[in-house]
C-alpha cells in the first residue's frame, strides 16, 4: 500500500502537517510519498492506493491554486481511498467539505476529513496573533490527530469533521467577496528602502508576482495572499498596508522547500 501526499502550503503549517502524516503513515509500516501542487504539471496516480490532500483556508475554501488542482484530478476507476485536511486558524472551515464533494463527484471515496488548527497566518486581516505557547500547543494537537486519522484511515474506518450545508452556502459567498478583493489586497503589499533585493521572495512567490523595480521588491495584481513573502523576508522588509508584521511563521515556514 502506496499513498501520494498533494498539498499547497503558503507559509508552512499544511508542509509540516503533511511531514507528520508521512512520518505516522511510516509508523504504520506505510509508504507516502509528498508532492508540492505548486510544482505539479500533470497528476499521475498510477501505483498510489490512497491520495491525501492538504490545504490551508483562504476566507473558509481552498486557494484557488488548490480548488483548480481538485478539479483536474482524473476520475478515479481504481478504488483510491482519500484523506483530505485543512490548516487554518479557527476550529473549523468548509474548504474539506468543498474538496470532499469534488473527490466523491469523481468517485473517490473520503474516509477521512479533517481540519487542523494552527496560527492565522493572516492575523493582520482578520483574526487574532497567536503566540509560541499557543502555537506550540496547536502543533502538539494537530500531531494527536494526525496519528488518530492515520489509525483509523488504516483500518478503513471514517474520521470526519463535517460542515452543514448552510456553512459551504455561505464560504462560498464569503471566498468569492474575497477572490473579487484580491487584487486590491496585493495593492496592500509595498517593501521599504531596507529591501536587500536578495530574491528570496520573488523567487519563493507561488504566482511570480514580484519584480525588483527602483531599488525593492514591488508587488503587482496576481496575488493570491498566502502571505510567503511577508513571513519568508530575512529582514521583515515587507509591510501590509504600511504596517510592520510579526513574523509568526518564522519556525513553521522552515519546513517548505525553499528556492
Ligand atoms: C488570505 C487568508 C485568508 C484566511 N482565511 C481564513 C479563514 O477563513 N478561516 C481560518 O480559520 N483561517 C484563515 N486563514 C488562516 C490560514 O488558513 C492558516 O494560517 C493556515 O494554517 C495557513 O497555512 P499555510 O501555512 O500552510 O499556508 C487565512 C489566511 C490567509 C492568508
Amino acid at each position: 500500500m502506496k499513498g501520494l501526499l498533494y498539498y499547497f502550503s503558503g507559509t508552512g503549517n499544511t508542509k509540516w502537517s503533511a511531514e507528520v502524516f508521512k512520518k505516522e503513515f511510516e509508523n504504520l509500516h506505510k509508504e507516502i510519498v509528498i508532492k508540492n501542487i505548486e510544482e505539479e504539471e500533470s497528476i499521475d496516480l498510477k501505483g498510489y492506493n490512497y491520495l491525501i490532500i492538504g490545504t490551508p483556508v483562504h476566507a473558509e475554501f481552498p486557494p484557488r491554486i488548490v480548488m483548480d488542482f481538485v478539479n483536474k484530478l482524473p476520475v478515479n476507476d481504481k478504488n483510491i481511498k482519500c484523506i483530505v485536511y485543512s490548516t487554518q486558524g479557527a476550529n473549523s472551515a468548509a474548504a474539506t467539505e468543498y474538496i470532499k464533494r469534488q473527490l466523491e463527484s469523481k468517485g473517490y471515496e473520503v474516509l477521512v476529513q479533517i481540519a487542523l488548527r494552527f496560527a492565522n497566518n493572516y492575523y493582520f486581516g482578520v483574526g487574532v496573533q497567536r503566540s509560541e505557547e499557543e502555537i506550540a500547543d496547536f502543533c502538539r494537537k494537530a500531531e494527536e490527530k494526525i496519528k488518530l486519522a492515520a489509525e483509523k484511515f488504516l483500518k478503513g474506518e471514517q474520521f470526519k469533521e463535517k460542515s452543514s450545508g448552510a456553512r459551504v452556502f455561505f464560504a462560498k459567498i464569503s471566498h468569492n467577496g474575497f477572490s473579487k478583493m484580491l487584487p486590491k489586497l496585493s495593492a496592500s503589499l509595498t517593501s521599504t528602502e531596507e529591501c536587500s533585493k536578495c530574491g528570496i521572495c520573488l523567487r519563493n512567490c507561488p504566482k511570480g508576482n514580484i519584480t525588483f523595480e527602483e531599488g525593492h521588491a514591488v508587488f503587482h495584481s496576481k496575488c493570491m495572499m498566502c502571505t510567503r513573502c511577508i513571513h519568508l523576508c530575512p529582514i521583515n522588509a515587507i509591510r501590509y498596508k504600511g504596517k510592520k508584521i510579526n513574523q509568526v511563521q518564522k519556525k513553521m515556514i522552515k519546513s517548505l522547500e525553499l528556492k
